[in-house]
């Protein structure tokens, strides 16, 4: 599919604070989802949708992403890499990398948080972007809690009227959910080498200077891995609905195995399950919609619910969890 945007910027410098013990080793956009890191996803999608060259702005534990992802051939997309110091925030992260990307004035980039994913049409995005000649097109989604984001309410034409990152009392309940368009313009409006945070200085100065932000509403799926508890979720999700994401493949199974998984065979796995490597269940064991890190054991006629089991560890015979972050 030819697009007229063939370029994008992910941010993966966060540290992921809200989800220890899972990043206590891994960076959030490397923990892997129905069996794939997070990043994984977001690149297959792109490439989906035209993509051809992605920069990664990496900042914490920047070291993992470059022997996982090469120069992106495995994936058939050009992958660079941009390395914070110091953590520049989201704006100055952007800026960093869009550095490498040697952006004619007449093109734009889209630039993804690394830790979502979404069932949103971004081809339908772009065009919209480069129909509408938009300075910035926002992908919004709804929610019924908008605090913990970034408010954006729209004109009757879609047009961005303010942008309010975590307010206490939000304005309106469309929410930014973590995928822009920048053309050249409004990225040079960024300053470089500095912290810079999109969200609370870049989208209320473009918007002061009357660039013209656009909005971009889809409804589909969508969730921000920001705690545990969504990161299980969106494992089950992605395995559950295959159609999400075409980064894993999926069997009728209901669950993901990677290798030397044993299942004894009176136990029950499944509703989205992800069993790494070397992992043991035992008879009569029931494992549901959990994520179970590698050479964990599940003993006998346990029962694992929604549950995030660490690696190596082992639940005892006929214990029962459900909803929670087990390790060690
Ligand atoms: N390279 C780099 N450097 N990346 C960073 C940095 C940095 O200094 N700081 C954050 N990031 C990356 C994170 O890894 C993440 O992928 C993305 O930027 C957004 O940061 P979060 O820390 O996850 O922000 P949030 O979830 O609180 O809020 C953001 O996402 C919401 C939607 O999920 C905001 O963009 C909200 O407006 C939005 O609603
Ligand atoms: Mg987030």
């Amino acid at each position: 599919m030819k697009s007229p945007i063939t370029k994008a910027i992910l941010l993966v410098g966060g540290k992921g604070t809200r989800l220890a013990p899972l990043t206590n080793n891994t960076p959030k956009p490397m923990l892997k989802v129905a069996g794939k890191p997070v990043t994984e996803h977001q690149i297959v999608k792109a490439r989906e949708a035209g993509i051809t060259e992605i920069v990664l702005a990496t900042s914490y534990m920047a070291e993992v992403f470059e022997p996982y992802f090469g120069d992106g051939s495995r994936f058939g997309i050009s992958i660079k890499y941009a390395i914070e110091d110091q953590p520049l925030g989201t704006g100055g992260a952007i800026a960093n990398a869009a550095s490498q990307l040697n952006l004619r004035s007449d093109e734009s980039v889209v630039i993804f948080n690394g830790d979502v994913l979404s069932g949103h049409d971004l081809h339908a995005q772009i065009l919209l972007h480069h129909n509408r000649q938009a300075d910035v097109t926002l992908y919004l989604t709804r929610v019924s809690d908008p605090r913990a984001y970034g408010c954006v309410p729209l004109d009757s034409e879609g047009r961005v009227l303010e942008f309010l990152e975590k307010m206490e009392n939000p304005k309106a309940d469309t929410i930014n959910a973590g995928c822009y368009i920048f053309n050249a313009r409004s990225l040079s409006m960024i300053p470089v080498n500095q912290v810079v945070s999109v969200e609370r200085e870049t989208f209320p100065a473009l918007l002061a200077q009357d660039f013209s932000i656009f909005g971009y509403h889809d409804n589909t799926y969508w969730i921000d891995m920001g705690t545990p508890q969504s990161f299980i979720k969106a494992s089950a999700d992605l395995i559950l609905h295959p159609e999400l994401s075409r980064a894993t493949e999926v069997t009728d199974a209901g669950y993901v195995a990677e290798a030397r998984v044993s299942i004894h065979p009176t136990a029950t796995v499944g509703g989205g399950s992800v069993l790494s490597d070397g992992v043991t269940i035992g008879a009569g064991a029931r494992v549901m919609g959990s994520m179970i890190g590698s050479n964990a054991i599940i003993e006998d006629s346990a029962e694992v619910i929604d549950c995030y089991v660490a690696p190596g560890l082992k639940i005892r015979n006929q214990a029962k969890y459900q909803g929670q972050i087990l390790d060690n």
